[in-house]
């Protein structure tokens, strides 16, 4: 009982520690999403307007199918039977030719904390 309650003690004293850099989903996180966006992305995709052709809009991309975004996707996205959700999107973005063989999508985002600042940033772009 006493190694339960010093465990659970370290695992509240370690918490503030872990996710002192970016809670889930919080503004900030969007807001440095946005950056990266513009930076990574942005050269291929539109969001709300503003971005390239050479990929699909990712406008309201977040909770939508895989490939269906008015596009001439890649047979290897289309066999992609997933909605994107924020943990599709993640796994996606870490390895998009390990998830889709042959997929024309080039980029992959390696660091996992700009993996969710770029998933909070897509998941507020609803309009
Ligand atoms: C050089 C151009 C290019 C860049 C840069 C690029 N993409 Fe893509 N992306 C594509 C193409 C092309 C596709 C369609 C892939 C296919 O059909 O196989 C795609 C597909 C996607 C999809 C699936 C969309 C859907 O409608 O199913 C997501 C999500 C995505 N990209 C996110 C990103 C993110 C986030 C970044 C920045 C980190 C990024 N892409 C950077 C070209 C690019």
């Amino acid at each position: 009982m006493l190694a339960v309650a010093m465990l659970t003690v370290v695992l509240v004293a370690g918490l503030p520690g872990l996710h002192a850099a970016a809670p889930a989903d919080s503004p900030g996180d969007a807001a440095r999403g946005a950056t990266l966006f513009s930076q990574r992305c942005a050269i291929c995709h539109t969001v709300a307007g503003r971005g390239g052709k050479i990929g699909p809009d990712l406008t309201r991309v977040a909770g939508r199918a895989a490939a269906s975004g008015g596009f001439a996707y890649s047979s290897a996205l289309k066999k992609l039977a997933w909605k994107w959700t924020p943990a599709n999107l993640d796994t996606f973005l870490k390895s998009p030719a390990k998830v889709a063989p042959g997929t024309m999508m080039p980029v992959l985002v390696a660091n996992p904390d700009d993996r969710k600042a770029i998933i909070a940033y897509l998941s507020a772009q609803q309009r």
